[in-house]
């Protein structure tokens, strides 16, 4: 099985990044306290697929998700600077209007799941591997 280490360091709070794994987009966001305090604050009952935030990060600085969405596989969009983020500033998938908030979870549209987590381990504070 393959994994693929990725620094951090170039990562500037409240900048995303996408990475390759297994063929499979990987998004890792390095989330802004206001986007932390957002995810963490989120009344889990209310959500179709609840998961409070701390099952879905190791560290609450850095979200890392699979990135593909869960209703038929596109790819969401808001990662990239200036790209849309969706209601609640996590990603939004355009093909069926699919909503994902900063823990990655489905919020509004079609999507049944959240987006999945990939395995990972910090091996610093700079250095994740995926995989
Ligand atoms: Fe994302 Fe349908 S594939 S909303």
């Amino acid at each position: 099985l393959s994994s693929i280490e990725v620094d951090l360091s170039m990562i500037e709070v409240g900048q995303a990044i996408k990475v390759k794994w297994r063929g499979q987009p990987v998004f890792i966001r390095h989330r802004t306290e206001e986007e932390i305090s957002a995810a963490q604050s989120q009344d889990i009952s209310k959500l179709r697929d609840p998961e409070p935030d701390e099952a879905r990060v190791q560290n609450p600085e850095w979200l890392i998700v699979i990135g593909i969405c869960t209703h038929l596989g596109c790819i969401p969009l808001g990662t990239k600077e200036g790209e849309p983020r969706g209601d609640w500033n996590g990603w939004y998938c355009p093909c069926h209007g699919s909503h994902y908030d900063t823990a990655g979870r489905i919020r509004k549209g079609p999507a049944p799941r959240n987006l999945d987590l990939p395995e990972y381990t910090f091996l610093d504070d700079a250095t994740v591997k995926i995989g």
